[in-house]
């Protein structure tokens, strides 16, 4: 395989996971970037300033939000605003199946977000991926295409991650396999190519991955990066797939 010509990107979701602040200190070791990669952490948003503490201000651009809310400030309890983070972070996840199932948040909320996100100049990652029902119906490309929609008058030269992650994948040990992230890959940038050729996009993939499939995923070529979920919330597990990264060639 031709080498990557971008560093892999492994974004590690811990979502709901690590709920000791005291576990992040085992991140602090980490090798955040390599000559193969680079790592995005994304605790849990009322761990992101500990986080932020324990690495040093000049790895800001290791860290990342899971979610913020779709306004800037007001009257919306539990909510985080973009601006209360902005400043200890470099990348915010918008769209994950979970914030669009458990939080109700639908195509509008994930523009807003996506909005503010590039408007504070912080690099977006959009989650899109079908269930297994709309895989079973063959619904994949319209349920794909319309979660991609809300890009169409994005305006940025920054560049956007946008993370394939199957929902039927995602904590069930069923990962995808290769030939079908491939093609999962091609019809989504291509599909951007239709609805906002202006941007700058990387495709990256989630659900399931594991220091046993990484360099499966690792070698598709249209693939730049990983979003991890389980896996990241466990130091082991997750230095392990840094780990074989790194010994790629
Ligand atoms: P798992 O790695 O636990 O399947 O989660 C994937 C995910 O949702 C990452 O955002």
């Amino acid at each position: 395989m031709a080498p990557k010509t971008k560093h892999f990107i492994v974004i590690a979701n811990m979502k709901m996971n690590v709920i000791q602040d005291s576990y992040l200190q085992h991140y602090k070791n980490l090798s955040l970037t390599d000559d193969n990669y680079i790592t995005v952490l994304m605790p849990p948003n009322p761990f992101i300033i500990t986080l932020h503490n324990i690495l040093g201000k000049d790895n800001v651009k290791y860290l990342g939000s899971q979610s913020i809310f779709s306004e800037k400030e007001g009257s919306y309890t539990g909510g985080t605003s973009i601006d209360m983070i902005n400043n200890y972070i470099s990348y915010v996840l918008v769209g994950h199946s979970e914030r669009r199932i458990f939080f109700a948040e639908n195509n509008t909320d994930i523009q807003k977000q996506l909005k503010l996100v590039i408007d504070s100049n912080l690099i977006p990652i959009l989650a899109v991926g079908e269930s297994s029902e709309d895989k079973n119906n063959n619904n994949f490309q319209s349920v794909i295409r319309e979660q991609l929609s809300i890009l169409n008058d994005i305006q940025t030269s920054n560049p956007i991650y946008i993370a394939y992650e199957p929902i039927w994948a995602i904590g069930t040990g069923d990962v995808a396999d290769s030939k079908y992230i491939e093609d999962a890959a091609t019809f989504v940038l291509n599909e951007i190519k239709n609805i906002n050729p202006s941007l700058d996009v990387s495709l990256i993939y989630g659900g399931s991955v594991t220091e046993n499939n990484i360099m499966d995923i690792y070698n598709i070529s249209n693939v730049n990066g990983v979003l991890v979920g389980g896996a990241s919330a466990d130091i082991s597990k997750f230095s392990n797939i840094l780990q074989k990264i790194k010994e790629a060639n």
